[in-house]
């Protein structure tokens, strides 16, 4: 379908003045990881400790995503693509909205991660790379898929079957193998204030 006749509005109020009665600067915190590397639990653990701050967050979970606006998407290559393309456009609605996104996504591909960075400006994009080495993530193995995936029941599974690209420069790199949960949520929030993020 064309979008030639469609032309994008500017409202009265800003995402400026939307951030502003908010006490803060929007921002996406990116994570990025292996299935199982902490991604949800630490974004979890930081979502709590900004709350309590009084800053207004909104946190985007792969799997609770995947179960509502992008059911019907699979874990082939097109569909993780896609997949982490709306998940940007939606992050760009919520930075407009003035709030402080979190995403946790595996986002395996550096291609898909940059276009997400390209699409929101400057240093509203904050890469957070729970880098969590994979015997660590398989010897977690929550949901229990890694077993399946070594079984061969779960195609294109990330780390055994289908790839996970690094970042390369990420604003935050998480050792979470090392670190203790504390330890990584500190390490967010420091980067978040030495950065004058929770400022007006
Ligand atoms: S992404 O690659 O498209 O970014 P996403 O973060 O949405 O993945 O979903 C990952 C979650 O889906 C994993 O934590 C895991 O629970 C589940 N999952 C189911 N199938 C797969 C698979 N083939 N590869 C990785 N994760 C899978």
């Amino acid at each position: 379908m064309s979008n030639k006749n469609i032309v994008w509005h500017e409202h009265h109020v800003t995402k400026k003045h939307r951030a502003i009665i908010k006490n803060q600067k929007p921002c996406v915190l990116w994570f990025t990881g292996l299935s199982g590397s902490g991604k949800s639990t630490i974004a979890n653990a930081v979502e709590v400790k900004l709350n309590e701050l009084s800053k207004h967050t909104y946190l985007l979970d792969g799997d609770n995503v995947r179960l509502g606006l992008n059911k019907g998407l699979s874990f082939s290559d097109d569909d993780r693509i896609e997949n982490i393309r709306r998940i940007g456009e939606v992050s760009k609605l919520f930075l407009d909205a003035g709030v402080i996104v979190l995403t946790a996504f595996i986002s395996p591909f550096q291609k898909d991660r940059q276009q997400v960075r390209d699409l929101i400006e400057g240093i509203e994009f904050v890469e957070v790379f729970i880098d969590t080495p994979i015997a660590i993530c398989e010897a977690r193995d929550p949901k229990g898929l890694y077993q399946k995936a070594r079984k061969g029941e779960i195609p294109n599974f990330t780390g055994i079957s289908s790839p996970y690209e690094s970042p390369s420069q990420p604003e935050i790199h998480i050792k979470a193998g090392i670190l203790s949960l504390e330890e990584s949520v500190n390490q967010i929030l420091n980067y978040l204030n030495l950065n004058n993020y929770l400022d007006a």
